[in-house]
């Protein structure tokens, strides 16, 4: 091992002037997943997001997909307040206001206000996952997380093709960081998720490879097949027939996600999006909206090929959620509270020389932590 150096003082997890200069350094710059084109794919059809401090909505503009704040151009009522909607134009709850789905002010009952629109927000999708960025001159998606686009479609090509089928939500009390920091390594994996490290991922196999604003994760399947797969060793009693249940032939097994031998797979983009495969073609998303210094919602989104989920599909969306995912509200919740501690002073990060960082090192949270520094300049 390298000599230890510790790891981010405890302020950058505390302190509300350092949260108020990230939302203005990492989030008002940075690329934010705030759903899916599955969700925007009749015309009419808005969804809101919040990003940062701020709000955005997303519309389809007669099949334009258009990003903009979502703020009235008057007395700055939010225009949407539903996070999903079907409209012919947008009209502000407060004075009524109008406004195309491309932004422009259509009327203001009656009077003459010139021209008004709503500032554009810049919009990419990877894999069918639509991103915003509130930065005019930030680098593209594509250069920001080179190669994902392809290597998750190459995994999952029907990614732009998934629905929406389940939607869990959970307020943590702690910071931002410390909830991605714990999603970014897998340090804690043997010691806290048995379900996650017997039942998806082969622990010994975990590597978490970080470069620029990506952190790749990626294992083998466990010896084992997944339950959900209907790979063989199913023990749900209805991965078999799910399967196959869609009749069709070439995409056997797509409802509850095909073949079990392609391994896990998280593309996680700096700062607060991943898009996870697992075993079988199951796709996932993890969204976290830091809320204040000290919480941070968490929204996790399960994409299939039909709203509706199968029994299988259910039963696994449930697994993860009580068994791997709500496993961590205790962990980083705890953390909040001990990195606030008069007692606390922050340990060295293990961190393998080589570079390969696997359920034995942290390097990937040093890296996490490099990228929070760039982005505040250094201050703070
Ligand atoms: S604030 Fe929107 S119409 Fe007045
Ligand atoms: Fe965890």
């Amino acid at each position: 091992m390298t000599t230890p150096t510790p790891g981010l003082a405890a302020r950058y997890y505390t302190d509300g002037e350092v949260f108020a200069a990230e939302m203005d350094q990492v989030f008002a710059r940075s690329w934010v997943m705030v759903g899916h084109v599955s969700q925007v794919a009749e015309p009419g059809t808005v969804i809101t997001a919040r990003v940062g401090d701020e709000s955005v909505l997303v519309a389809n503009d007669a099949g334009e997909l258009r990003a903009m704040f979502n703020v009235c151009q008057h007395r700055g009522h939010e225009l949407v307040a539903a996070e999903t909607a079907r409209l012919d134009r947008i009209t502000c709850p407060y004075h009524a206001w109008t406004y195309g789905l491309d932004g422009r002010l259509l009327h203001a009952r009656g009077e003459d206000v010139g021209d008004v629109c709503v500032p554009g927000v810049r919009l990419e999708t990877l894999g069918g996952f639509v991103f915003v960025n509130l930065a005019a001159g930030a680098a593209g998606l594509g250069a920001t997380a080179p190669g994902v686009n392809d290597e998750l479609l190459a995994r999952v090509p029907d990614a732009p093709r998934r629905v929406l089928s389940a939607r869990r939500t959970h307020e943590v009390r702690a910071n931002w960081k410390v909830v991605v920091e714990n999603y970014n390594e897998c340090y804690h994996c043997p010691n806290v998720h048995k379900w996650f490290t017997s039942g998806v991922v082969a622990p010994g196999s975990y590597r978490i490879a970080s470069g620029g604003s990506v952190i790749r994760h990626a294992a083998d399947r466990p010896g084992q097949p997944p339950a959900w797969t209907g790979d063989g060793g199913d023990s749900t009693g209805t991965g078999a027939p799910e399967a196959t249940g869609t009749g069709n032939g070439a995409d056997a097994g797509s409802r509850t996600g095909g073949r079990a031998g392609d391994g896990y797979r998280a593309f996680f983009v700096w700062p607060v999006s991943a898009i996870q495969s697992y075993p079988g073609q199951v796709v996932n998303t993890f969204r976290w909206v830091p809320l204040a210094v000290d919480r941070t919602l968490l929204i996790r989104e399960w994409w299939f090929d039909t709203p509706d989920l199968t029994e299988a599909q259910s039963r696994l969306v449930s697994d993860d959620w009580e068994n791997t995912v709500a496993e961590d509200f205790g962990i980083v919740e705890s953390v909040q509270r001990g990195v606030a501690s008069r007692g606390y002073t922050p340990g060295p990060l293990i961190e393998d020389p080589s570079g390969v960082c696997g359920v034995h090192s942290e390097n990937s949270v040093r890296h996490l932590q490099d990228l929070l520094l760039e982005s505040l300049g250094g201050a703070g």
